[in-house]
């Protein structure tokens, strides 16, 4: 069983996924703990109602890097061997990057290159999605390397864009293929299936 810690910011509906993923036996892992940067994200209420440790640590008073090295305390003390940034908004120091290279998974609502990087979270990507005019987004999880969802892409699906589509019809219709290959993506790492080559991330899909 794979130690997973799970960072959040947010309402935690992609936590939800993971939690259900691992209640039912899809994750062959186990959440450890949760950590908020922000004490009113609801996803810390979903964890303590799934009788998992949730804390929010909070960054007020610590440097950025001085935040992160605490963050990775707090994992290394529980074990956890896979973090998971499911809507967690901050962008991890080299330090703690280092420390669990390739061990970072983080889920974003767009097709990575597209909409990502600095500046493109939450509902600012789907409206920059709307005003762009594209046909298709869509949700990509990758591994976290230093940089602004740049790290190696491990699972993508597209959605269609609708004329009609609203920056709010837009997030739904992402959020739900987040939660989907956010766990198809966890399960994929505990049963050791994700291989690198370079940049590629290789799925051994038996
Ligand atoms: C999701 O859209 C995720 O892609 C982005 O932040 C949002 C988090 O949603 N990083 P939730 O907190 O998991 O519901």
């Amino acid at each position: 069983m794979v130690n997973i810690g799970v960072l959040i910011s947010g309402g935690g509906t992609n936590l939800q996924a993971l939690i259900d993923g691992v209640n039912s036996g899809t994750i062959k892992g186990k959440i450890r703990v949760v950590i908020s940067n922000r004490k009113d994200a609801y996803g810390l209420e979903r964890a303590r109602k799934a009788n998992i440790e949730s804390i929010f640590i909070d960054p007020k008073g610590y440097s950025h890097e001085k935040y992160c090295n605490v963050l990775l305390e707090e994992l290394k003390k529980r074990d956890v061997e896979l973090v998971v940034l499911a809507g967690f908004l901050k962008i991890l120091s080299r330090e703690f990057v280092n420390e669990y290279k390739n061990r970072i998974i983080n889920i974003h609502p767009s097709l990575i290159p597209s909409f990502s990087g600095q500046g493109y979270y939450g509902e600012k990507v789907h409206q920059a999605v709307l005003d762009y005019g594209v046909k298709y987004t869509g949700a990509t999880v990758h591994f976290v390397d230093e940089g602004a969802d740049t790290g190696p892409i491990i699972l993508q699906e597209v959605v269609k864009v609708d004329n009609e589509d609203t920056v709010e019809s837009l997030r739904e219709k992402v959020l739900k293929v987040e939660h989907k290959i956010l766990v198809e993506a966890v399960r994929l790492y505990c049963e050791g299936r994700l291989g690198l080559k370079g940049r590629k991330v290789i799925i051994d899909r038996e």
